[in-house]
């Protein structure tokens, strides 16, 4: 009887790390810095800022330069409404802040 009493306290005791376990998970990703969301994101198509499906479109600054693609902005509003060959990421998929993350890091890197 006593037995029975603490295997369900080790029970217990062992869902609440669990639980403990995922939130400081989740805490961790909302941290991820930019580049780990750029590699999530768009690496698969974008890898080191370049495009796989249409090389005339890169991320690069000359031809972010030569489609007029200048600010955060313009980069958030591709993400919402791509072109051809593009996945789209809505406000679920990418919230403003992280779109905006990645914005700022291509801006930076590319
Ligand atoms: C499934 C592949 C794929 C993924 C994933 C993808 N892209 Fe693209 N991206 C493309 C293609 C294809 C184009 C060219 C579309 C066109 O013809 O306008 C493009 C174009 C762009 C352009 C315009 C570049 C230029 O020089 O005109 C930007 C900016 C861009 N993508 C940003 C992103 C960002 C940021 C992400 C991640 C949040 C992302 N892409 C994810 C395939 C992808």
């Amino acid at each position: 009887m006593r037995d029975g009493i603490r295997g369900a306290q080790g029970r217990f005791l062992a869902l609440t790390l669990g639980v403990g376990l995922v939130a400081s998970a989740s805490t961790a990703t909302a941290a991820l810095n930019a580049a780990a969301e750029f590699k999530e994101h768009c690496a698969a198509c974008h890898a080191n800022g370049g495009n796989l499906i249409n090389p005339a479109k890169t991320l690069s600054k000359a031809d972010r330069q030569k489609h007029g693609i200048k600010t955060s902005k313009d980069l958030i509003r591709i993400m919402r409404k791509p072109g051809p060959g593009m996945t789209a990421f809505d406000e679920k998929t990418l919230p403003e802040k992280e779109a905006k993350k990645i914005a700022d890091y291509i801006l930076k890197n590319f």
